[in-house]
């Protein structure tokens, strides 16, 4: 338990950018922070961060809160754990008594898999360092290949004694539970009710979050008959998801925001071969083909990756294979083979470290380059096989997001392979429309800011505007997915539709308000899924929808008499009907909706003010009135003033 001043210290103490930068490297945008959401796929900044408020806000999922729920939600952690880790990121110190057993079974399953993992992998260290079969088989390994006292402590490597159940044995009398135990991939319960470990006579290499927890292993077989595969891993878990997880990554993520960059390599022993000799913006894809999961962990930090593998035909294959999954995900790819026979390990071991640093900088290429220099012996000669390695070059070109980029690749190529930058451009842009680039995609802060009405002030909430309520939700029910207006950042991007409904949703969330009617709110939060999905719901969902209520307002609201009243009349003659006039409806409408709860806030904060001389109020509370009222005052001024912030064209 933690007690309830350490919390508000805590709580004080946690500044929500810093906490945030950890994982998400943020940029000033005006008085807050932006960044790519760490909770959705993104490819457009909205993850907002406001340190005044000590709030984030991601507008493309919806997620928000304080540090403390930041932690909780990235970390899976409970709300105990979370402020555990930012004592220990703030070193304010938390006095608490050893778990009891009980205790230890009240933690919630993640918890307590943290909790299990963390006590194997002290045991692992204990045995590597202390044990005599540790020392003598464990640690004269990694003396061997040549691993330093310091390297070993940094990433924390152990030693699993070569003894049925060991470990299953030490962690039970320790009070950690068998269930736990099990789930977390220590221990194999056999039919017969016997327990092994399943980590016998290995070398360990833990792997950590990103905040440092252990999460899970692996283990290196060191008898060379064995038929046992080379490295046995943890088992998928609540905490340990392989796919989502880079070795290293807790290590590197400092040098990886300082130096902008990061190095991909295969294995444990590369990333910790290449941190002793002073690289140490490098993480492991553990031997799996690279996920998406994996290189939108690197987009957190840095958006320049070097693939640095093996010179033989797998690692070829293997950077192939990784190179146009990077480049979809809007990173900068640069490619590294080392000589054939040679891994990151046994380079950065047979040469001294400005060596290695010499070497990937001259010879780290583009993919372009990369690509060209593999096929381009065969195609010299070869008309054929010369089109086809064209074709392959610009679908990789095609994949990245960004349309700069693409044009400096395109010119590039021109140059290698001497074609016209036209044909180029022109294959490329065939490729792209049939990937159908032009999926609408979630709105970003910035661009709301362009557009936005007025905004309503952070301490007025929790009033009720039934009737404009109700029109907004017949505005996205109607025409949510039409579009409202098309944006253009710069001249070199290409312009984007924004949708009714990415304009309501947008205006809401950014005032942080709320309906209060929950048939309302319901439907609003479905459009609010739909749009983090980049599937707008078709009233259809909503007329037949489960709940009674919903499906009856939808009915009732989608009616053809409900819209035929929404006809306008121009000089009497010509009829303009509602979807004509978007432009001018839907921002009106939110802005009534805001001028409404804003006027009843007012007349709440004015009843206040009439009180005042009856109570004994301090002086400082008639203050926070007063100025309250000042607040609201100006902000319906500001939004009833004039419509010359619609920038529509
Ligand atoms: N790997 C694995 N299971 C295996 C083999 C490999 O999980 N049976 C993963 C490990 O993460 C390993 C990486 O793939 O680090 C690369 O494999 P490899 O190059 O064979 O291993 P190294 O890291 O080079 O290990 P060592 O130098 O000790 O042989
Ligand atoms: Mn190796």
């Amino acid at each position: 338990m933690i007690d309830h001043n350490t919390i508000q210290r805590i709580i004080d103490t946690a500044e929500i950018t810093e906490v945030v930068s950890d994982f998400v490297s943020l940029k000033k945008r005006g008085v807050n922070y932006l960044g790519l959401c760490p909770f959705h796929n993104e490819k457009t900044p909205s993850f907002t961060v406001s340190a005044a408020k000590g709030i984030y806000k991601c507008f493309g999922c919806g997620k928000g809160g304080n540090a403390v729920n930041f932690i909780m939600e990235h970390e899976h952690l409970g709300y105990p754990e979370a402020l555990k880790y930012l004592a220990k990121k703030y070193h304010i110190e938390i006095v608490e008594k050893e778990l009891t057993a009980e205790e230890i079974q009240q933690q919630n399953e993640r918890d307590s898999l943290l909790v299990v993992t963390k006590f194997a992998n002290s045991y692992f260290q204990e045995k590597l360092h202390k044990h005599t079969d540790g020392r003598a088989i464990g640690l004269s390994y990694f003396k061997e290949r040549g691993f330093r006292d310091e390297i070993i402590q940094k990433f924390e490597l152990g030693f699993s004694l070569d003894i049925r159940d060991a470990f299953t044995k030490a962690a039970l009398e320790n009070g950690y539970k068998l269930e736990f135990l099990e789930k977390a991939g220590f221990t194999i319960v056999k039919d017969d009710n016997e327990k092994y470990d399943r980590f016998r006579g290995r070398v360990m290499f833990p792997i950590h979050g990103l905040s440092g927890n252990v999460i899970g292993f692996g283990g290196r077989v060191l008898k060379k008959d064995e038929k046992t595969a080379k490295y046995l891993n943890s088992p998928e878990s609540e905490i340990y998801h392989k796919s989502k997880v880079l070795y290293g990554m807790f290590q590197a993520k400092t040098s990886i925001t300082q130096t902008d960059k990061c190095y991909l390599v295969e294995g444990y022993t590369d990333v910790i071969s290449m941190h002793q000799s002073g690289i140490e913006n490098v993480v492991a894809s553990s031997g799996t083909s690279l996920t998406v999961d994996q290189i939108r962990l690197i987009k957190r930090f840095t958006p320049n990756v070097t693939i640095i593998y093996d010179g033989d035909a797998a690692g070829i294959k293997a950077s192939l294979r990784g190179i146009d999954l990077v480049l979809e995900q809007g990173l900068n790819v640069r490619v590294l083979l080392l000589p054939n026979g040679e891994d990151p390990d046994s380079f950065a071991k047979s040469h001294s470290a400005s060596e290695l640093i010499d070497f990937i900088t001259k010879n780290e290429e583009d993919f372009i380059k990369f690509k060209t220099r593999l096929l381009s012996k065969e195609a010299k000669n070869d008309p054929i096989k010369k089109a086809s390695l064209i074709t392959d070059i610009v679908r990789s070109i095609s994949v990245i997001p960004d349309t700069i980029t693409r044009t400096v690749y395109i010119k590039e190529c021109s140059r290698i392979l001497e074609i016209d930058e036209k044909i180029l451009y022109s294959e490329s842009n065939k490729i792209r429309k049939k990937s159908g680039e032009t999926e609408a995609k979630t709105i970003s802060p910035d661009e709301v800011y362009k557009t936005a009405s007025p905004s309503v002030p952070s301490f007025v909430e929790g009033y009720y505007a039934e009737h404009q309520e109700r029109e907004i939700i017949r505005l996205l029910l109607h025409y949510g997915d039409l579009v409202l207006y098309t944006y253009q950042e710069d001249k070199y991007d290409e312009p984007r539709n924004v949708k009714v409904a990415e304009y309501i949703i947008s205006e809401i969330l950014n005032d942080d308000l709320e309906f209060k009617n929950l048939v309302y709110k319901q439907i609003f939060q479905e459009f609010l899924e739909g749009m983090a999905k980049k599937e707008l719901p078709e009233s259809k969902q909503f007329i037949y929808h489960a709940d009674p209520q919903i499906s009856k307002l939808a009915a009732d609201l989608l009616s053809p008499s409900y819209t035929l009243s929404k006809i306008f009349k121009k000089g009497g003659v010509l009829i303009e009907t509602e979807d004509m006039k978007l432009k001018q409806i839907v921002p009106e409408t939110v802005v009534a909706y805001k001028r409404k709860i804003l006027e009843i806030a007012q007349q709440d904060v004015s009843e206040k003010l009439k009180e005042v001389q009856d109570k004994t109020l301090s002086s400082e509370e008639i203050n926070t009135i007063q100025k309250e009222y000042m607040l609201i005052t100006s902000a319906i001024s500001a939004i009833s003033k004039d419509r010359g912030w619609v920038v529509f064209r």
